[in-house]
């Protein structure tokens, strides 16, 4: 029994956005005091070598990240990084401040283990996440940014979308992902289309003066021969990787009462599909692959490394889970490595691919 067996069902007792704000705060607060900093790293942060994983040029603690989403202006990344996540994702951030859809939106399934959320960018815009990341610095574990367009934007204001992002934010993060696959965002052109990709892609090489690692996000509902083309064009542009996957539209089996709420499934129910594309991607190219979707466990975290996952991360997992998850998951991971007889996480990489 853990603490937050006990503030979990309080939490829970309130509408799902406000345990989240609350949960936020409350990490905001140990953020701000260095002698509670040095007592929660000492708490949950696990450090084995064995953990350590290089990808892109960027050095990673731990394979187990914050997806993004849950910190989405960049206000927690020192707390998550003392909960012992190896790396944390901010955003998505959109050029200008937006609200994204009106509230509720955001809905527990708790029979599925899952989430359905509706949010849609809501964002405070790129220049506060960039005068935040300048006056607070940044933690000690890998950083990366998530980019994405204002909800209004046609595909040739969504280009300038990104671009304002990435030049805005350009000094910070240790890695760009281009988020072109949001399931709640309104679909006026296709974000996944070859033609779309393609100007996405030779926008940001161009304004990618420093050669920052900069990946794609990709949903779960990708058929092979769509994601054969996505490779493609990753391989076209020197894409630095591929985070797989984002929310799906699928609600089939779901059983929890908010199952008919409208917007992107996370958790328990999207384990599979993500599974599946970043086995898929794995057999299509070398390059790094984040995997996300329904990593809540040491073992979830493992089928998506030895699925071909260099790095995961988790969102969903970390609700349901509470402060100590990554705790949980990094001590977890060695046993499974030692298990198998593998001396690192590098060694377990995509051994179950074919
Ligand atoms: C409430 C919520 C908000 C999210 N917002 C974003 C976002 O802004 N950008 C993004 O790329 N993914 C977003 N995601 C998707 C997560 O990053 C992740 O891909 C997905 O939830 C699957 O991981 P999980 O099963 O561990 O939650 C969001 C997910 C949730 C639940």
């Amino acid at each position: 029994m853990t603490a937050y067996d006990v503030v979990r069902p309080l939490l829970f007792s309130l509408p799902a956005e406000t345990a989240h704000n609350f949960g936020k705060s409350a990490l905001g607060l140990l953020q701000s005091s260095s002698v509670s900093r040095r007592a929660v790293r000492r708490l949950y942060r696990v450090s084995d070598p064995r953990l350590t994983v290089e990808r892109f040029g960027v050095e990673f603690p731990s394979p187990v990240g914050v997806a993004a989403g849950f910190d989405k202006n960049g206000e927690v990344t020192h707390g998550l990084a003392d909960l012992g996540f190896g790396f944390t994702e901010a955003g998505t951030v959109t050029p200008a401040p937006q609200d994204g859809n009106p509230r509720p939106r955001l809905f527990r399934l708790p029979e599925d283990g899952g989430m359905v959320n509706r949010l849609a960018f809501n964002s405070q815009g790129a220049e506060r996440v960039r005068d935040r990341f300048a006056a607070r610095g940044l933690p000690d574990v890998p950083v990366g940014v998530n980019i994405g367009s204002m909800n209004d934007s046609d595909a040739a204001a969504a280009i300038e979308d990104y671009r304002t992002v990435f030049r805005t934010l350009y000094p910070y993060p240790d890695y760009f992902v281009v988020n072109v696959s949001c399931p709640n965002t309104p679909e006026e052109y296709n974000e996944q289309s070859p033609e779309h990709l393609r100007r996405v892609f030779g926008t940001l090489t161009e304004e990618n003066d420093e050669d920052k690692p900069l990946l794609v996000k990709v949903g779960p509902d990708s058929t092979r021969a769509g994601l054969e083309e996505l490779v493609d064009i990753v391989h076209e542009f020197d894409v630095d990787g591929v985070v797989a996957t984002n929310t799906t539209t699928d609600h089939e089996g779901l059983t929890s009462h908010n199952r008919v709420e409208w917007g992107g499934v996370s958790g328990r129910p999207l384990r599979d599909a993500a599974t599946r594309t970043v086995r898929t991607l794995a057999g299509l190219t070398d390059l790094p692959i984040i995997g996300v979707g329904g990593v809540d466990s040491a073992e979830t975290a493992y089928e998506k490394i030895r699925a071909g996952a260099s790095l995961v991360q988790l969102y969903t997992g970390f609700v349901y889970g509470g402060p100590s998850t990554a705790k949980r998951i990094n001590t977890g991971l060695c046993d499974l490595l030692e298990a198998d007889g593998f001396d690192s996480v590098e060694a377990a990489v995509g051994v179950d691919v074919e």
